[in-house]
Parts: C-alpha cells; sequence; structure tokens
C-alpha cells in the first residue's frame, strides 16, 4: 500500500532551483534509501517532507491526506538530522521525551516511553547521562530513540550515520534496519554512500541536481541503470565507448555500454575467444582482488573476483579477459558522475 506520494516537487532559495519536479512514492513499511551526491537537495527533500521548508511547488501526500503546508507537529513525522542536533542542555532521557512532552503527555508516561525506546537501541541505563558524557554512536542512537519516541508513522533519516566510525556505522546499519522492520514504519534514508544504501534500503532512489533519476529496488539500480550518471554512482563500472565495443564484444550502434567489475573474468591469454591485454594494477581489498587490464587503444577494464590464496596476477603480466554478452548493459545520459 503506498504511504508517501510526492508530486512534481519545487523548491528554490530565491531564485537558484534545488528541487526541479521531484516525484517519489513510497510504501507502507518500506525503507527507500534516497542516494545522491553531496549538494543534490536531498537534506532539502526530507525538510520538504518534515515540513522543516516550504515548498515552492508540487504535492505531498502521507496516507492518502495532503499534507503539503500543513506545519512539523501535524505530519506524525520524526526526523534524524545529519547533525544530531540533540539538545545539549538535557540529559538522554529529557532529549528522548522532549517531544512527547511537548505534545502533551504527562512527565511520568513520557519517562516510560522514553525508557522503552532505550531499551529498543541499546541504551538502557545511560537515562542521566548529558550527550558531551556519550560516544557518537550513542549520540546517533539517541537522535534515533528520540525520533521514535513520538511513535511516528513516517521516519526521515538524513545521514545518521556519516559520522561515525566503518565498525560502529555496520552495527548501527543492521540495528536500524532491524528496529525499522519491527515497527514497521515507513521510512526514507538519506545517503551517499552507495553501499550503506544497497545493505539497508529495499529500494533505492537515485538523486542528481534535484530530480529523481531512477528508483528501483538494488539489484535493478545496480544492474539496469538509467543512464551513466546512476551507472557509476552505483559502484564499480567499467564504461565501454561503442567503437571499442565494437571491436571487443562485438557490438554496433551509438551507444556506450557497461559491464561491472565482477562479471569481466581473468584468464589466459591463450585461451579461445579471450580478449588479450596487460595487467596494469592489481589491488586486494577485504576478501576481493580487482585486476586493472589494459587491452587495445588505451581502455583499461576491472576484473574482480574473490581471493583466493596463492597466484595474484602481477604488474605487466599479460593475461586475457573475458565476459559474457548478456552482461553488457547500454547507458544513456551524459556522463556527470
Ligand atoms: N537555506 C538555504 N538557503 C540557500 N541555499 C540552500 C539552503 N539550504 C540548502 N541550500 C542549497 O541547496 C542545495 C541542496 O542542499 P541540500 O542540503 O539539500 O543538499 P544535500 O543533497 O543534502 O547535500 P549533502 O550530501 O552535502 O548533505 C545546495 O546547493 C545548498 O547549498
Ligand atoms: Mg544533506
Amino acid at each position: 500500500m503506498r504511504h508517501i506520494e510526492i508530486q512534481g516537487l519545487e523548491k528554490s532559495y530565491g531564485d537558484v532551483p534545488v528541487l526541479e519536479g521531484l516525484s517519489l512514492e513510497v510504501d507502507q513499511g518500506e525503507l527507500l534509501a534516497v542516494l545522491g551526491p553531496s549538494g543534490c537537495g536531498k537534506s532539502t527533500l526530507l525538510r520538504c517532507l518534515a515540513g522543516l521548508e516550504a515548498p515552492s511547488g508540487g504535492r505531498i501526500f502521507m496516507g492518502g491526506r495532503d499534507v503539503t503546508h500543513l506545519p512539523p507537529g501535524d505530519r506524525n513525522v520524526g526526523m534524524v538530522f545529519q547533525s544530531y542536533a540533540l539538545f545539549p542542555n538535557l540529559d538522554v532521557l529529557g532529549n528522548v521525551t522532549f517531544g512527547l512532552r511537548a505534545r502533551g503527555i504527562g512527565a511520568t508516561e513520557a519517562r516510560r516511553m522514553g525508557i522503552q525506546v532505550l531499551d529498543m537501541v541499546e541504551l538502557k541505563g545511560l537515562e542521566g547521562r548529558m550527550i558531551w558524557e556519550i560516544s557518537g554512536g550513542q549520540r546517533q542512537r539517541v537522535a534515533l530513540a528520540r525520533a521514535l519516541a513520538i511513535r511516528p508513522q513516517v521516519l526521515l533519516l538524513d545521514e545518521p550515520l556519516s559520522a561515525l566510525d566503518a565498525k560502529v556505522r555496520e552495527r548501527l546499519r543492521e540495528h536500524i534496519r532491524g528496529i525499522q522492520r519491527e515497527l514497521s514504519v515507513t521510512t526514507i534514508l538519506v545517503t551517499h554512500d552507495q553501499e550503506e544504501a544497497m545493505e539497508m534500503a529495499d529500494r533505492i532512489g537515485i538523486m542528481n541536481r534535484g530530480r529523481m533519476l531512477q528508483v528501483g529496488t538494488p539489484e535493478e539500480v545496480f544492474m539496469n541503470p538509467a543512464d551513466r550518471f546512476v551507472a557509476t554512482f552505483m559502484g564499480r563500472a567499467n564504461l565501454i565507448p561503442a567503437e571499442l565495443a565494437g571491436r571487443v564484444w562485438n557490438l554496433d550502434g551509438q551507444s556506450d555500454w557497461m559491464i561491472r567489475p565482477h562479471l569481466v573474468d581473468i584468464c589466459s591469454p591463450h585461451d579461445p575467444g579471450a580478449i588479450t591485454g596487460t595487467v596494469e594494477d592489481v589491488v586486494l581489498s577485504g576478501g576481493t582482488v580487482r585486476v586493472k587490464v589494459r587491452i587495445y587503444q588505451g581502455l583499461v577494464v576491472s576484473s574482480e573476483a574473490p581471493y583466493r590464496p596463492g597466484g595474484l596476477p602481477h604488474r605487466g603480466q599479460p593475461v586475457g579477459i573475458r565476459a559474457s554478452m548478456e552482461h553488457l548493459v547500454r547507458l544513456t545520459g551524459p556522463v556527470s558522475a
């Protein structure tokens, strides 16, 4: 069931357009990640949804209700801001119960509800700490608890994990996802981290310059990107000019083509059908080996494969590469990433 519907949303600051006719639909209980480069309008979109900015045009519906011009307090939306925005003069519990008290809930009941959400984010016992007495990861969970305390129908998360180190970030990703599923709260998560979007989201919307370029499941946007921008933003991509592709994979037409590195195999240069080249670079990262191979006309193609002990290729080594025609994706649009 559709929960949020955004139709042709526009927002300008002065005469500078920031959102330019952006449309998006989010289902009940879905976690949709909005992914895009810095300055493309992600926070502005969330602030319009929360009612903190007035759109210059377009409409926002939540649960079938037109909320475009409703004040924030009437929208039942919980928001976690890019910079936590916790109240430094309040302790942890005070931060979490702030919204409840503002909605007229009595001190005892607010306290009970506050402790319940602090338990959910695994911060029980820290109620009385001041904000400067807890870690960055704990602050982030206080911000999440504060947003959840009002039992929102819609949860808006603006880069909630970007300030944290990799380990904490990974743990909190799973944590947030778990809570989101358990409460089945419709969520829009803004991030510029492609991996975070892929790991957390039911669907991903890729934004650039105030527009939504493509919305789809992680697999759809990764394997069938609508254009070059999406292709290169959604992970590593080998972009293959048509005239070269014509020689390599026997394609024609004016379009350029893309193949993901993990679908390119390294083989012996003598294998029948192999394209021959020279290893230009080898990187071992995590459990993955990334090999760059220079083939003809200066074209460099990356291959990625799980690391197996023994026999990493070395720079300058002659190798072959191989890929399946059906894994080549045709791209449209200008290269802008
Ligand atoms: N209050 C404002 N007044 C004028 N311009 C603004 C205002 N807020 C944002 N902008 C501009 O609008 C554009 C979009 O800003 P926004 O904060 O939505 O980007 P973002 O996608 O969230 O970027 P980031 O990933 O860096 O957080 C930027 O060019 C920004 O400078
Ligand atoms: Mg932002």
